[in-house]
């Protein structure tokens, strides 16, 4: 049952947000509009950390994928329960700043970060920067050297894992443009050469197997994996890394038919294999920081449309059109991404056609979900897009010049705006 938790029906048989009606909710601050429980996502990362201090014996930490949900009340939210914060571009970096996220907790990604933005990271003290590859590892030993300082690092490797064929195969996973690669021996030569170069401190290793993760197999696997790279480290060059981050990439439930464990479960077993492989091999536990995005913020979030046009095809297909579309949440244009939809005001009615929503966009290709179930749909209803917490604003774009909606929090029976809705002066407001 996808409204459950958080999300529920009250007397008027309207969706509500932890007890807050959704029709208000659409009322008080219009559509397109994203509505996230505060709640949610505070459980999210309690459950997940909690569930490391149950298992990594050296402790752990939650760093918040902001690419999943990027906005300063976020960033707040994040590091008011303690957690970090992962970010791959100095834009990311800079609105953790402004909202106040402790430097030392942040890790900074990106398979191409430049000579500016290894500056920015290292001017304004980051806490780890994770190194691609050996051109950025060279690029930030010469900008650390200029700077006078020491560059803090995870080494990004590929340990060839996929996930969704649980295997430790020996090609596929070779071909991706993220880390060093394992297969090939390229990590350890890039640790001899990290551990030579004198404004580099390495401090340990990261991993990401993949995104929406559903066993524990692969994680688990990777969790082995890497801590066998460790003990192998010390064993050829005398170091012991300290720190292991095994990225994001718990799955979560965006239909009925997805049935994921709940991401501290998970967590769990991969904190349990770090520390029951790190005993075996007599290395000491490192610190685990786990980098998850989806799993804390995507079914904190809901979206709330306005009904539009209903076009009939007899023997074809009905199209809903609503007054959003690709440039809130792009996940079906570019994924074929399932999701739950709902209306809001007949929340509990039982479902009598089947139906295509449509985005606002000039764009055939604009489509919200195809194949939908709802009630009986006619312009001016409101329609919600369930679990859309996680890369729908972090990917929202200006296409066709729609301002971007805004972005409501509920807690604790109040709202908040906590991103204002773009005006038409916002979208034109760099144009000379
Ligand atoms: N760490 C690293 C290094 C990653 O590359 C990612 C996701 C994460 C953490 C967070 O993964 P999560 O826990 O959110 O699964 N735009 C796509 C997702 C791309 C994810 C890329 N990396 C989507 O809309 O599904």
């Amino acid at each position: 049952m996808m409204i459950s938790g958080h999300l529920g029906v009250n007397f008027a048989g309207h969706l509500t947000v932890s007890g807050v009606d959704t029709v208000d909710i659409a009322k008080e601050y219009g559509t397109p509009l994203y509505v996230m429980d505060e709640q949610t996502i505070r459980e999210n990362l309690r459950s997940l950390k909690e569930a490391i201090d149950r298992s990594c014996k050296n402790g752990g930490r939650v760093a918040f994928a902001s690419k999943a949900c990027s906005f300063k009340e976020m960033y707040r939210i994040v590091a008011s329960e303690g957690c970090g914060t992962d970010v791959v571009s100095c834009g990311e970096m800079y609105t953790a700043m402004q909202a106040g996220m402790p430097l030392d907790r942040v890790y900074f990604h990106g398979n191409n970060k430049t000579d500016a933005d290894l500056r920015y990271a290292l001017e304004n003290g980051v806490g780890r920067i994770v190194v691609d590859n050996f051109d950025e590892l060279r690029a930030l030993e010469a900008v650390a050297a200029e700077l006078g300082k020491t560059a803090a690092i995870l080494m990004r490797v590929t340990p060839g894992i996929d996930a969704h064929t649980h295997s430790f195969i020996r090609t596929g996973q070779i071909d991706s443009k993220f880390g060093f690669t394992l297969e090939t021996g390229e990590v350890y030569e890039a640790v001899e050469t990290a551990l030579s170069l004198p404004h580099i401190d390495l401090k340990g290793l990261h991993c990401h197997v993949a995104s929406q993760i559903f066993d524990e197999e692969p994680m688990i696997h990777a969790a082995e994996v890497m801590v066998g790279v460790m003990v192998e480290i010390k064993n050829r060059f005398g170091r012991a890394l300290s720190e292991l981050n095994l990225g994001g990439g718990f799955g979560i439930a965006y239909t009925d038919e997805d049935h994921p464990k709940p991401a501290h479960e998970y967590m769990e077993l991969v904190g349990n294999a770090v520390t029951k492989t790190a005993e075996n091999n007599d290395f000491p536990t490192p610190f685990v920081i786990v980098e998850p995005g989806r799993s804390i913020v995507a079914a904190a979030g809901l979206t709330l449309y306005t009904v539009g046009g209903v076009k009939r095809i007899p023997n074809v297909r009905t199209y809903v059109s609503v007054d959003g579309g690709m440039t809130d949440n792009p996940r079906y244009a570019l994924y074929q991404a399932a999701y739950t939809a709902v209306l809001p005001e007949k929340a509990a009615a039982e479902p009598t056609e089947t139906v295509t929503i449509s985005g606002h966009c000039c764009e055939s290709g604009d489509l919200l979900q195809e194949n939908v179930p709802l009630p009986a749909v006619k312009r001016g209803d409101l329609l919600a897009f369930l679990t859309t917490g996680a890369y729908n604003y972090s990917m929202s774009s200006n296409y066709n010049r729609y301002p971007k909606p805004a972005v409501v929090m509920v807690n604790d029976g109040e709202t908040r705006v906590v991103v204002r809705r773009e005006t038409f002066e916002d979208v034109a407001r760099n144009d000379i």
